[in-house]
């Protein structure tokens, strides 16, 4: 491309908020466009790129909400094997994959809303950036879940936080039964046909952004950087122990019915086939703990009348193959006998942690299958 194409196709993809040195002299941008310093994000880049480890290899990144991907470049630049970045505006999108041609780095990049982010859509990235995002989310506690999902170690969040002078202390207070902390954060009213990815919405309290980092999973949960009404945080990830108290809200399935039987005789062997996906965000173990078998996951069943009155329900199980890790998902076979009694029935399946949990119990859905047994 000579220059002058490149600075008509900068200025035709404009406005630019990354300022991304071209090469040759040449910047994406030359002015702030919402009162942003112009060199954005340089000021930033300081802080997080001590936060990265100064060799990428062998590493992949996720950069969520990359907009014209300055930090996904100088990711790429510091080793990275993969590179991917996200944003939900189509406009980015087009400005990151243009300064990839110019800069000749393999970079990814995908128009995807934080919401469709998950293991299944993306897959998982060693690290995973989302800064400048949070405050941008009307669906704040959704979005981190999903990063939390798509992340396998470490997480880097920037973020503007509530003003620290008028941010109300955290507190104890009774609820229900329990004393439980309250922390802070912030709903900003905006115009009802304010935009979301580009108005603001909730500014989270420091003690709130880290308790909603906690609650989220994160093992590990750090400020490394508060000043000026924007925090920098880091969260990283250990694999969620067998009796990890927050694993079972992170057990959810999909099951789907690859062959089974509507109708059946009395007392005779029922097969069904089953495919089960592991959509959460926990590992499901094969033998759970090495001594006793707590958490290892299975395929239960129950069986109900078509009244839903229970006749059994620990009707059968089968076991898995192999862990069974987020995004990933396998096929199992279970027999089960039919009932003795003609009638209607359902027959609902359901993955279990031994001595944990049913998953449907922590909100997971499961499987319904109707079942007449004839005379
Ligand atoms: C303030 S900019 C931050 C850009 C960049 N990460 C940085 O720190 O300089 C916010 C970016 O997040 C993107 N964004 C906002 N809401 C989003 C969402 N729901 N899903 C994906 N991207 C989103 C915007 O399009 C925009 O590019």
């Amino acid at each position: 491309m000579t220059r002058e194409e490149i600075l008509a196709e900068l200025k035709r993809l404009g406005p630019w908020f990354h300022r991304i040195d071209l090469g040759g002299g040449i910047f994406t941008k030359t002015e702030s466009v919402m009162g942003e310093p112009i060199d954005h994000p340089l000021g930033p880049w300081q802080t997080i790129q001590k936060l990265l480890p100064p060799d990428l290899s062998g590493k992949t990144l996720l950069d969520v909400g990359c907009n014209a991907g300055f930090y996904a470049f100088e990711a790429k630049r510091r080793g990275a094997k993969r590179v991917l970045g996200v944003d939900g505006q189509r406009q980015h999108v087009r400005q990151g994959l243009f300064v990839r041609n110019v800069l000749g780095l393999d970079v990814e990049f995908r128009r995807l809303n934080v919401y469709e982010l998950n293991a299944r859509t993306v897959g998982q990235f060693d690290i995973t950036l989302a800064l400048g995002l949070l405050y941008h989310l009307k669906h704040p506690i959704l979005a981190l879940e999903n990063l939390y999902q798509v992340t396998k170690e470490l997480l880097i969040i920037e973020t503007a936080i509530m003003p620290p002078e008028r941010t109300p202390e955290s507190f104890a207070h009774p609820l229900g039964e329990k004393e439980m902390l309250l922390h802070s954060l912030a709903f900003v009213e905006n115009p009802t046909h304010a935009k979301e990815q580009v108005f603001n919405w909730f500014l989270p309290g420091v003690e709130s952004l880290k308790a909603l980092l906690r609650s989220t999973g994160f093992s590990e949960v750090e400020v490394v950087e508060a000043k000026n009404e924007r925090a920098i945080v880091v969260c990283r990830k250990t694999k969620p122990a067998i009796d990890d108290v927050d694993a079972p809200k992170h057990f959810v399935e999909e099951l789907k019915l690859e062959q089974g039987p509507h109708e059946c005789a009395p007392s005779s062997e029922l097969i069904f086939q089953l495919r089960v996906e592991n959509i959460g965000m926990a590992l499901w173990s094969a033998n759970g703990d090495d001594v006793t078998g707590k958490g290892a996951v299975f395929l239960g069943s129950h069986l109900l009348k078509d009244t839903e009155d229970e006749v059994d329900w620990d009707y059968g199980r089968a076991r898995l193959p192999s862990d069974l890790g987020p995004g990933s998902a396998t096929q199992l076979e279970i027999k089960l006998p039919a009932p003795q009694t003609p009638g209607k029935y359902i027959v609902e399946f359901d993955m279990v942690a031994e001595h944990v949990t049913w998953f449907e119990d922590h909100g997971s859905g499961t499987l319904r299958h109707e079942l007449i047994v004839k005379t």
